[in-house]
């Protein structure tokens, strides 16, 4: 597809903020160790936990602890205030450490010479769902979610949507620079050259039964990519690494659009090598009998927009998952395998799908009062709002709301436009969601678009796993040639039982 126009853009470029941004180093932070955390009493005998976030165990070591009760915090009373008598010896107190700040983060590792026993291995930082943990340092995407922001490799996504192809996106992500003239050419030309699966590929994927789900069929079908291109394995051979990018970015498309053809029953299509990249995936989707598929270019770039702002989102679920498995030194086939299979799940890629289904469920204008009534008390959720980083409008969103109108006016009106319009003016004027910071993110209208094009809705974390791809590879490269990072292990907490003998069978539950 060639480029729309390129006008000098006026949308502004924003300015970062402070935090987790690679700058130069503020002066250290200091923790004193006080006792805010005073632990409780041993439920057994009394006496005081030796460390209550690793062995919640008496320093008497009973060997039994009411689990239970450890889950209610039994055995811990956070924020609670030292009392003035209260002179634990295995609480350090009042010791002062000086931990490094530097890029708006302190190093985990850092805290370890924290000890609070003899024992102890050192302090670690405890953050299921990795709230506020930084796992990697990437040049790739940045993201200010209470502005709004979203840029990739700097670039604001509003221009890119609007200027470039997802193509030369993917150039960009991948290596850091807008490709020349000559190098989209290049890039453009091994793409489309690696746009075929092997025949037996397509055999493989005949095999599914007729109503299997297009995203269980494309995650096995990549991983099963692994075993056509054993060179995959040389991960840190720069040329072997290219080559699998390309595949993957080539295609995956192909495979998508052959789970999409074998869903619905109907013969798959080969690529066409003169259509641009989406203008080739609408050809392999939704070719008849015709000589030669001829993409409607509104809906080519509209699609193609959407992968744009689907092709990376730094450390999401999928992406945290690539670079998690990839860091075991797996092919890329395989890493990518596991990425889309995070992506399938209903939180992540799933959420347009919901969207649609409230929608439906809504039936008409009317019924919104009612519904939003029901999500305020509780009793489900408004799908399509709310996201854990962005606490303003998500800027995809605005560039998706958008490109429905220009879908529409090829499709036809997707009937469920309206509920939605209506929907979000309420849910933007209501308290509940302001002040929750909750506003529509990018999936509540993707469906929409998805829908009026002639998608079903099992369809759409596939097209979602397209356009992410080449964030997934990029990411995975940086990983591997991160000389910082390792094979990807965290640390626990230990909640399990304590050391004990193996009982006999005639001796269990007596
Ligand atoms: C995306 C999402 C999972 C983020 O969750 P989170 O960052 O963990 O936010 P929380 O679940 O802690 O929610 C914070 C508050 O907002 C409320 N909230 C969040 N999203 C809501 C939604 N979509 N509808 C109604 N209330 C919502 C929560 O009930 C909670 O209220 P409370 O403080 O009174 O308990 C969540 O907003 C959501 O479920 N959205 C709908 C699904 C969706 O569109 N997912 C696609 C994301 S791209």
């Amino acid at each position: 597809m060639t480029k729309l126009h390129s006008h000098g853009s006026s949308l502004p470029i924003p300015s970062f903020p402070h935090s987790l941004i690679a700058a130069s180093p503020a002066p250290p932070f200091t923790i004193t160790m006080g006792r805010m955390d005073r632990p409780a009493l041993c439920v057994q005998c009394r006496a005081r936990p030796v460390d209550p976030a690793w062995r919640p165990f008496c320093s008497r070591r009973c060997q039994v602890f009411d689990q239970a009760r450890w889950g209610e915090g039994a055995y811990r009373v956070p924020g609670r205030p030292a009392a003035a008598d209260d002179t634990d010896p295995s609480v350090t107190d009042g010791k002062q450490y000086q931990v490094p700040i530097i890029d708006g983060t302190i190093r985990a590792t850092d805290l370890k010479q924290i000890k609070v026993g003899d024992e102890d291995v050192g302090l670690a930082t405890y953050d299921p769902a990795f709230m506020n943990t930084a796992a990697c340092r990437s040049r790739i995407t940045y993201i200010d979610g209470d502005k709004g922001v979203l840029l990739y490799r700097g670039y604001p996504i509003e221009q890119l949507a609007e200027e470039s192809t997802y193509l030369e996106t993917a150039y960009l992500i991948l290596f850091g620079e807008l490709p020349d003239e000559r190098q989209l050419a290049e890039w453009t030309h091994q793409i489309t050259m690696h746009t075929m699966v092997h025949e037996n590929i397509k055999k493989f994927m005949e095999g599914f039964t007729y109503d299997a789900h297009p995203m269980g069929v494309f995650v096995s079908t990549v991983a099963a990519l692994s075993t056509f291109y054993t060179d995959g394995k040389q991960i840190f051979d720069d040329q072997a690494r290219l080559r699998q990018i390309h595949r993957l970015i080539a295609k995956v498309p192909t495979i998508a659009a052959y789970a999409f053809r074998h869903s619905i029953g109907r013969p798959y299509v080969y690529p066409d090598n003169e259509l641009s990249f989406t203008g080739n995936f609408l050809n392999m989707l939704f070719k008849m009998t015709e000589l030669k598929y001829q993409p409607n270019p509104a809906l080519e770039r509209a699609l193609d927009i959407l992968f744009i702002l689907h092709a990376d989102h730094e450390q999401n679920c999928s992406t945290s998952a690539m670079r998690s498995i990839g860091s075991s030194h797996v092919d890329p086939f395989s890493a990518l395998a596991g990425a889309a299979a995070a992506l399938y799940g209903p939180l992540h890629g799933g959420a347009n799908e919901a969207v649609l289904r409230m929608l439906k469920e809504i039936e008409s204008t009317d019924n919104i009062p009612a519904f939003i009534k029901r999500v305020k008390a509780g009793d489900g959720r408004l799908m399509g709002f709310g996201h854990r980083v962005y606490k303003s409008y998500d800027p995809r969103a605005k560039i998706i709301k958008k490109a429905a109108y220009e879908v529409f006016e090829v499709t036809g009106k997707n009937p469920l436009l309206d509920i939605a319009l209506e929907l979000e003016r309420i849910a933007l004027e209501d308290e509940y969601f302001v002040t929750r910071k909750l506003y529509p993110n990018v999936d509540f209208y993707s469906g929409l678009i998805y829908q009026a094009m002639g998608f079903q809705m099992d369809m759409f974390p596939v097209l979602f796993a397209i356009a992410r791809t080449v964030g997934w590879v990029a990411q995975w490269e940086e990983m591997l040639l991160d000389s910082e990072q390792k094979i990807s292990r965290p640390r626990q907490i230990y909640t399990g039982a304590q050391p004990r003998d193996y009982v006999g069978m005639t001796e269990r539950r007596k």
